[in-house]
């Protein structure tokens, strides 16, 4: 079975090392050669590290050679999914999907990983609306258990049910879920950082005391303004404005703060300075 991956960010450059680590083919796909250079670097790095664990059976060099990394979108034809992992733009989504639509097999299921934007939408620029769905990983990809599976207005059951077993067939659970702002993970997620936020911003704990709150007092696996920087504080301040546009509800409501920050270019981990730096 062969993966086709658009967009070698750290989203779509996880997505492939996870299928090309369960065996699959994978083409990866980005505008940009550097864009790839780097992801196969990143790639490598990961894969060494999970090599390293014991109970990992996994050969770095051998995962690499079945990725291919090119420029080249022609190659995306005759897969049997393809997962788009671009910028979160509709009209940069809707115009990759109908060139994919042309590109593809008739059999190609066409999927995004949007974490923010309607998959009906996305769906309904190309001719093959049942055959488009949400596939939604997590950061970081190789990591992360979870695959969350939208069904556009359109998708139909049989394509999710297909995506369902691929999804187990490379190690990870998937939860179904209708085409709703932010889907469920990040609509409950979001908001919640965004609370740490407020509460950070209105002088009631310090950023290192919010976070040990949330990991000893919630058991989560990391404090939510740590998780803040690693998502990036432009990526959060966007998917919390698109959850409070798209619901009107105050509740949504953005943090003052997070914007001030974004405007600054704090933007967390990858900008070296968000709740806390990183020299
Ligand atoms: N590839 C391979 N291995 C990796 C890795 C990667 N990309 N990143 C980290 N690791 C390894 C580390 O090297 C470390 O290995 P070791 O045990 O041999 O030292 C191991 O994984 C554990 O890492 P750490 O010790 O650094 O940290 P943790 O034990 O805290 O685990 C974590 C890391 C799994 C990320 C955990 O902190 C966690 O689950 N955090 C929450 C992440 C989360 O909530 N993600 C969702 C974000 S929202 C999202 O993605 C949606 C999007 O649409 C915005």
């Amino acid at each position: 079975m062969k993966i086709g991956v658009l967009g070698s960010g750290i989203m779509g450059n996880g997505i492939a090392q996870v299928f090309a680590m369960s065996g699959y083919n994978v083409v990866l796909t980005d505008l940009k050669k550097e864009a790839l250079h780097q992801a196969r670097i990143d790639m490598e790095q990961s894969l060494t590290k999970i090599s390293k664990k014991k109970e990992n059976n996994i050969k770095p060099s051998d995962v690499l050679q079945s990725v291919v990394f090119t420029t080249d979108k022609e190659q995306l034809a005759d897969s049997d999914i393809v997962i788009e992992a671009i910028i979160e733009n509709m009209k940069a989504k809707t115009s990759v999907f109908r060139e994919l639509d042309e590109i593809c097999d008739s059999k190609t299921i066409l999927a995004s990983n949007t974490s923010s934007l309607a998959i009906t939408e996305i769906a309904a620029a190309t001719n093959r609306p049942e055959k488009v769905c949400g596939i939604h990983f997590f950061n970081p990809v190789p990591l992360m258990k979870l695959v969350e599976i939208i069904s556009a207005e359109q998708t139909s059951n049989e394509i999710v049910d297909r995506i369902s077993k691929v999804i187990e067939s490379v190690n990870k659970e998937s939860i179904q879920v209708k085409d709703t702002p932010l889907f469920v993970v990040n609509r409950i997620l979001v908001p919640m950082i965004c609370e740490a936020i407020f509460v950070f911003e209105e002088g009631i704990a310090t950023a290192d005391d919010i976070d040990k709150g949330m990991k000893l007092g919630a058991g989560h696996p990391m404090g939510p303004l740590k998780l803040a920087d690693i998502i990036g504080l432009d990526t959060l301040l966007y998917v919390q404005k698109m959850l409070f546009q798209e619901t009107g509800d105050s509740k949504y409501r953005v943090p003052k703060l997070l914007k001030k920050m974004v405007r600054a270019g704090n933007f967390g981990q990858k900008t070296g300075k968000g709740f806390y730096d990183y020299p």
